[in-house]
C-alpha cells in the first residue's frame, strides 16, 4: 500500500484558504490535516470549528483532525457535526482515554491518539487495539517549521513491533518535521501516513512536493 499524505494546512495561506484546499483536492494527497490549538495544551492558538466547516464543504478528502487541546472529550460531538472523519486526541491531555476513544468511534468517526515526543509508545499498549490511528509527533506539538526530531525513528520501530504483536488495524502517523529526507526514512522505519505542512505549502509548487511525498 502506498503511504498516505496529509498535508498540514496550518502552513496554508488563510487569506486564500479556498485556494488552497482546491490545490489539495487537485493533488495526490490523501487526506486533510487540521491542526486544532487551544493555547492551553500547546502554546499557541490555531484556528476553530468554524473554520473547519468551511473546509469540509470545499474538500473532497478525508479531514484529519488532530486536537492539541486540553479535555478533548467535551469537543467530540462539535467536531463530528464539523465534518472531521478522523479525530487524533493526545494521550497527554485525556484523562480516560479509553472513554475518549469510545466516544469518538461512537459519533461516528475514526479514533486517532496523538503521542508527544517524550511519551513513550508502550503507553498506549493496552488500546491499540481500539485505534485507527497512532500519530507520533516527531517535533513538540505547537508550531510548524520545525525540526525533526531524530528518536523519532526509534518510536516508529517499536510502535510497528507492538503493532504487528497486538493484531491493531491501527495506521501509524507522522507529523512534525517532514520533508523528502526525514519522510524516507519514517517509511523505511515502518510509517503509514505523513503529515506535511511547511515543506509541502512553502515550496514553489506545492502540487508537486505533495507528488513527490506521495511516490517516496
Ligand atoms: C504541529 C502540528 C503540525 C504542523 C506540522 O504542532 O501538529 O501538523 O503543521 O508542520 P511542519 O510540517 O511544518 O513541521
Ligand atoms: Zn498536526
Amino acid at each position: 500500500m502506498s503511504v498516505i499524505i496529509s498535508p498540514s494546512l496550518l502552513s496554508a495561506d488563510f487569506l486564500h484558504l479556498g485556494r488552497d484546499v482546491e490545490m489539495v483536492n487537485r493533488s495526490d494527497a490523501d487526506w486533510f490535516h487540521l491542526d486544532i490549538m487551544d493555547g492551553v495544551f500547546v502554546p499557541n492558538i490555531s484556528y476553530g470549528l468554524p473554520v473547519v466547516e468551511h473546509i469540509k464543504k470545499a474538500a473532497c478528502k478525508p479531514l484529519d483532525v488532530h486536537l492539541m487541546i486540553v479535555q478533548p472529550e467535551r469537543y467530540i460531538d462539535a467536531f463530528a457535526r464539523a465534518g472531521a472523519d478522523i479525530l487524533t486526541v493526545h494521550a497527554e491531555a485525556s484523562t480516560h482515554l479509553h472513554r475518549t476513544v469510545q466516544q469518538i468511534k461512537a459519533a461516528g468517526m475514526k479514533a486517532g491518539v496523538a503521542l508527544n515526543p517524550h511519551t513513550p509508545v508502550h503507553a498506549l499498549e493496552d488500546i491499540l487495539q481500539d485505534l485507527d490511528v497512532v500519530l507520533l509527533m516527531s517535533v513538540n506539538p505547537g508550531f510548524g517549521g520545525q525540526s525533526f526530531i531524530p528518536h523519532t525513528l526509534e518510536k516508529v520501530r517499536k510502535l510497528r513491533a507492538l503493532l504487528s504483536g497486538s493484531g491493531s488495524p491501527a495506521c501509524i502517523e507522522i507529523d512534525g518535521g517532514v520533508n523528502f529526507d526525514t519522510g524516507r526514512r519514517l517509511l523505511a522505519a515502518g510509517a503509514d501516513a505523513l503529515v506535511a505542512g511547511s515543506f509541502v505549502f512553502k515550496s514553489s509548487c506545492p502540487e508537486e512536493t505533495i507528488r513527490g511525498l506521495k511516490n517516496l
